[in-house]
Protein backbone atom coordinates (compact mmCIF):
# COMPACT_ATOMS: atom_id res chain seq x y z
CA UNK A 1 0.00 0.00 0.00
CA UNK A 2 1.26 3.35 -0.74
CA UNK A 3 2.29 6.13 2.12
CA UNK A 4 0.76 9.29 1.93
CA UNK A 5 3.31 12.11 2.29
CA UNK A 6 2.71 15.82 3.45
CA UNK A 7 4.03 17.93 1.04
CA UNK A 8 4.88 21.59 1.72
CA UNK A 9 5.12 24.06 -1.09
CA UNK A 10 8.94 25.56 -1.78
CA UNK A 11 8.20 27.28 -4.85
CA UNK A 12 4.94 27.96 -6.90
CA UNK A 13 3.97 27.34 -10.54
CA UNK A 14 3.99 31.41 -10.76
CA UNK A 15 7.36 31.81 -8.77
CA UNK A 16 8.36 29.19 -11.51
CA UNK A 17 7.53 30.86 -14.75
CA UNK A 18 8.43 33.94 -13.80
CA UNK A 19 12.12 32.78 -12.78
CA UNK A 20 12.05 30.60 -16.44
CA UNK A 21 11.03 34.02 -18.11
CA UNK A 22 14.21 35.53 -16.47
CA UNK A 23 16.56 32.63 -17.13
CA UNK A 24 15.17 32.38 -21.18
CA UNK A 25 16.53 36.27 -21.36
CA UNK A 26 19.88 35.12 -20.02
CA UNK A 27 20.11 32.40 -22.44
CA UNK A 28 18.93 34.60 -25.17
CA UNK A 29 21.77 36.66 -24.79
CA UNK A 30 23.91 34.33 -24.91
CA UNK A 31 22.71 31.91 -27.80
CA UNK A 32 20.16 33.79 -29.85
CA UNK A 33 22.94 34.06 -32.83
CA UNK A 34 24.12 30.34 -32.14
CA UNK A 35 21.44 27.62 -32.90
CA UNK A 36 21.85 25.86 -29.92
CA UNK A 37 20.95 22.32 -29.32
CA UNK A 38 19.02 22.38 -25.96
CA UNK A 39 19.38 18.87 -24.75
CA UNK A 40 17.08 17.70 -21.67
CA UNK A 41 18.46 15.02 -19.82
CA UNK A 42 15.39 12.93 -18.92
CA UNK A 43 13.38 12.26 -17.04
CA UNK A 44 13.39 14.85 -15.09
CA UNK A 45 14.06 17.76 -17.30
CA UNK A 46 10.90 17.22 -19.39
CA UNK A 47 8.46 20.17 -17.89
CA UNK A 48 11.40 22.46 -17.22
CA UNK A 49 12.79 21.95 -20.95
CA UNK A 50 9.24 22.28 -22.15
CA UNK A 51 8.18 25.71 -20.22
CA UNK A 52 11.83 27.09 -21.29
CA UNK A 53 11.55 26.47 -25.09
CA UNK A 54 8.65 28.25 -25.12
CA UNK A 55 10.27 31.69 -23.51
CA UNK A 56 12.90 31.24 -26.04
CA UNK A 57 12.00 33.32 -29.35
CA UNK A 58 15.30 32.29 -31.46
CA UNK A 59 15.80 29.15 -32.87
CA UNK A 60 16.96 26.16 -31.11
CA UNK A 61 16.87 22.16 -31.43
CA UNK A 62 15.94 19.89 -29.31
CA UNK A 63 16.64 16.44 -28.24
CA UNK A 64 17.14 14.39 -25.18
CA UNK A 65 19.59 11.91 -23.43
CA UNK A 66 18.05 9.63 -20.87
CA UNK A 67 20.96 8.43 -17.91
CA UNK A 68 19.78 6.05 -15.21
CA UNK A 69 21.61 6.47 -11.69
CA UNK A 70 21.52 3.06 -9.44
CA UNK A 71 19.59 4.11 -6.34
CA UNK A 72 17.61 2.88 -3.69
CA UNK A 73 14.72 5.22 -2.60
CA UNK A 74 16.58 8.32 -1.77
CA UNK A 75 19.93 6.74 -1.59
CA UNK A 76 22.33 7.29 -5.06
CA UNK A 77 25.17 4.86 -5.48
CA UNK A 78 27.08 6.86 -7.30
CA UNK A 79 27.10 4.72 -10.35
CA UNK A 80 25.43 6.82 -13.64
CA UNK A 81 24.76 4.96 -16.76
CA UNK A 82 23.88 5.42 -20.35
CA UNK A 83 20.22 4.93 -21.06
CA UNK A 84 20.05 6.33 -24.23
CA UNK A 85 21.24 8.64 -26.46
CA UNK A 86 20.98 11.65 -28.40
CA UNK A 87 20.01 11.16 -31.86
CA UNK A 88 21.25 15.24 -33.24
CA UNK A 89 24.84 14.96 -34.14
CA UNK A 90 26.80 16.52 -31.46
CA UNK A 91 29.88 17.67 -33.23
CA UNK A 92 30.44 21.36 -33.54
CA UNK A 93 27.24 22.26 -31.92
CA UNK A 94 26.79 24.71 -28.68
CA UNK A 95 25.05 22.02 -26.77
CA UNK A 96 23.16 23.78 -23.58
CA UNK A 97 22.41 21.01 -21.26
CA UNK A 98 19.12 21.06 -19.66
CA UNK A 99 18.25 19.67 -15.61
CA UNK A 100 15.46 19.62 -13.25
CA UNK A 101 18.13 19.45 -10.32
CA UNK A 102 22.04 19.46 -9.88
CA UNK A 103 22.08 17.66 -6.25
CA UNK A 104 25.50 15.76 -6.30
CA UNK A 105 26.69 16.49 -9.53
CA UNK A 106 27.38 12.93 -10.50
CA UNK A 107 23.92 12.52 -13.50
CA UNK A 108 25.82 16.57 -15.16
CA UNK A 109 29.37 15.22 -14.49
CA UNK A 110 28.63 11.85 -16.39
CA UNK A 111 26.74 13.93 -19.22
CA UNK A 112 29.33 15.86 -19.62
CA UNK A 113 32.05 13.79 -19.99
CA UNK A 114 30.56 11.99 -22.33
CA UNK A 115 29.44 14.72 -24.20
CA UNK A 116 32.98 16.33 -24.46
CA UNK A 117 34.23 12.87 -26.28
CA UNK A 118 31.51 13.80 -29.23
CA UNK A 119 33.39 17.40 -30.51
CA UNK A 120 30.77 19.90 -29.09
CA UNK A 121 31.79 23.69 -29.89
CA UNK A 122 30.79 24.46 -26.45
CA UNK A 123 29.15 22.83 -23.32
CA UNK A 124 27.24 24.77 -20.65
CA UNK A 125 24.42 23.61 -17.99
CA UNK A 126 21.09 25.26 -17.08
CA UNK A 127 19.24 23.96 -14.06
CA UNK A 128 15.82 24.68 -12.91
CA UNK A 129 17.32 23.67 -9.20
CA UNK A 130 20.63 23.70 -7.38
CA UNK A 131 21.43 22.03 -4.36
CA UNK A 132 25.08 22.31 -3.55
CA UNK A 133 25.34 21.61 -0.52
CA UNK A 134 25.07 17.57 -1.80
CA UNK A 135 27.94 17.98 -4.15
CA UNK A 136 30.29 15.00 -4.91
CA UNK A 137 31.66 16.11 -8.37
CA UNK A 138 32.52 20.29 -9.10
CA UNK A 139 29.97 20.82 -11.51
CA UNK A 140 29.95 24.59 -13.50
CA UNK A 141 26.30 25.84 -13.28
CA UNK A 142 26.08 28.36 -15.87
CA UNK A 143 22.21 29.06 -15.85
CA UNK A 144 20.73 28.68 -12.14
CA UNK A 145 17.29 28.85 -11.43
CA UNK A 146 16.69 28.50 -7.69
CA UNK A 147 19.05 27.37 -4.94
CA UNK A 148 17.42 24.62 -2.45
CA UNK A 149 18.29 23.35 0.61
CA UNK A 150 18.94 19.80 1.44
CA UNK A 151 15.52 18.33 1.79
CA UNK A 152 13.80 15.48 -0.67
CA UNK A 153 11.95 17.98 -3.43
CA UNK A 154 9.16 17.00 -5.87
CA UNK A 155 6.88 18.16 -8.58
CA UNK A 156 7.65 19.77 -11.66
CA UNK A 157 9.51 17.05 -13.27
CA UNK A 158 10.68 15.88 -9.69
CA UNK A 159 10.02 12.14 -8.43
CA UNK A 160 9.99 9.91 -5.64
CA UNK A 161 9.70 6.67 -6.66
CA UNK A 162 8.33 7.93 -9.78
CA UNK A 163 4.87 9.80 -8.09
CA UNK A 164 4.51 13.46 -8.56
CA UNK A 165 6.20 14.08 -11.03
CA UNK A 166 3.12 16.00 -12.72
CA UNK A 167 2.60 18.35 -9.66
CA UNK A 168 2.45 21.87 -11.08
CA UNK A 169 4.50 23.59 -8.35
CA UNK A 170 7.66 22.00 -6.25
CA UNK A 171 7.40 20.74 -3.24
CA UNK A 172 9.30 19.18 0.06
CA UNK A 173 8.65 15.87 1.35
CA UNK A 174 8.27 16.27 4.93
CA UNK A 175 10.06 13.95 7.22
CA UNK A 176 12.12 13.47 4.28
C1 LIG B 1 17.51 13.21 -10.90
C2 LIG B 1 17.48 14.54 -11.61
C3 LIG B 1 18.88 14.71 -12.09
C4 LIG B 1 19.70 13.93 -11.10
C5 LIG B 1 20.46 14.86 -10.21
O1 LIG B 1 17.40 12.21 -11.86
O2 LIG B 1 16.55 14.54 -12.66
O3 LIG B 1 19.06 14.18 -13.39
O4 LIG B 1 18.77 13.17 -10.29
O5 LIG B 1 21.12 14.15 -9.23
P1 LIG B 1 22.68 14.11 -9.10
O6 LIG B 1 23.20 15.50 -9.25
O7 LIG B 1 22.88 13.58 -7.69
O8 LIG B 1 23.22 13.17 -10.13
P2 LIG B 1 17.14 10.69 -11.48
O9 LIG B 1 18.45 9.95 -11.52
O10 LIG B 1 16.37 10.61 -10.19
O11 LIG B 1 16.29 10.18 -12.69
P3 LIG B 1 15.00 10.86 -13.34
O12 LIG B 1 15.46 12.13 -14.01
O13 LIG B 1 14.53 9.85 -14.30
O14 LIG B 1 14.03 11.15 -12.21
Amino acid sequence: MDSIHRLTPLFTSQQIASRIDELALEIKRDYQSRYPLLLGILKGSFVFLADLVRCLDFPVELDFIRVASYSAGKITSGQVKLVSEPVASLTSRHVLIIEDIVDTGLTTDFVGSWLKERGPASVRLCTLLDKPTRRRRLVEVNYRGFIVPNRFIVGYGLDMNEKYRNLPGISVINGE
